[in-house]
């Protein structure tokens, strides 16, 4: 909201905004993240883990859809039952608040009406991004019951991308799990650097039985769990060794 009405008092802001940069301070937010296995028994005050959970949604992703879930476990008693089905890791049983971060293959046709909306409440909307968020989404993201729509959508875009570069997907249900959990994944690093810059440490964890954290938490059948995040004040040991990376030449590639 502050940002669609200062874009429109002054659209230069964007361009400052460009100009804000910090690599030293970025570089040690990134190179003192580590995965922390034990957390001391010093809670996090609300407002901070409300902070980085708002700087998690400030995450780039796919259309801007959304399709991302922050489940902020408070409840004791749940905190409890959700640690023991992260199989009782110390990164769960210590952490002072845990995050179970979900990506939703199907929210995005609920928020890309509101995203339309949006734009037009607020004036800003073009007739190009207004045609995307009404009509193109629904042939873009729509795979249909069991993807049969899948060898339809694969057929069409075969054939025009012959003649030119097309999206190839997402065609089936499996295409939109690997979309939303993309862009939730992005958010989850979101929300880890966010806890680093506040001074606190964070697991990330797949180590969890999926189908009781689905039923704790009451999960819809769209959703996907991407990890649960434990978050707390490192603890003494709660690093278990030195950050190892195999040579980046391996992973890095110029083309
Ligand atoms: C998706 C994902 C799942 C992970 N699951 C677990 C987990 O269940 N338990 C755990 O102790 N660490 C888990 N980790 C942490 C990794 O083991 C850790 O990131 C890796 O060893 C590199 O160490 P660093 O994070 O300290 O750089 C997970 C990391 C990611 C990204």
């Amino acid at each position: 909201m502050h940002d669609l009405e200062s874009y429109r008092a002054d659209p230069k802001k964007y361009h400052e905004e460009a100009a804000i940069c910090d690599a030293g301070a970025f570089q040690k937010i990134a190179k003192s993240r580590r995965s922390i296995r034990r957390f001391t028994s010093e809670p996090i005050p609300p407002e901070v883990t409300r902070a980085c959970i708002d700087l998690a949604l400030e995450a780039p992703n796919s259309s801007n859809l959304q399709s991302w879930e922050f489940h902020w476990i408070r409840t004791p008693a749940l905190k409890e039952e959700l640690a023991h089905a992260c199989l009782d890791q110390a990164a769960a049983r210590t952490a002072a608040e845990l995050i179970v971060c979900v990506a939703r293959r199907g929210t995005w046709r609920r928020n890309a009406p509101m995203i339309a909306a949006q734009l037009e409440r607020e004036g800003l909307p073009t007739a190009t991004t207004l045609a995307y968020y009404r009509r193109l989404v629904y042939i873009l993201y729509t795979v249909g019951l069991g993807s049969f729509l899948a060898p339809l959508k694969w057929l069409v875009l075969t054939i025009v991308g012959i003649f030119r570069p097309m999206p190839r997907g997402p065609l089936t249900k499996s295409d939109l799990r690997v979309w939303t959990v993309k862009s939730c994944a992005l958010a989850c690093e979101n929300l880890m650097l966010a806890y680093r810059a506040h001074g606190y440490d964070t697991c990330p964890m797949e180590g969890y039985d999926d189908r009781r954290v689905r039923r704790l938490i009451k999960l819809p059948r769209d959703a996907e769990i991407v990890m649960v995040i434990g978050a707390g004040r490192r603890s003494k040991g709660g690093v278990y060794g030195p950050k190892l990376r195999l040579d980046a030449s391996l992973f890095v590639f110029e083309h």
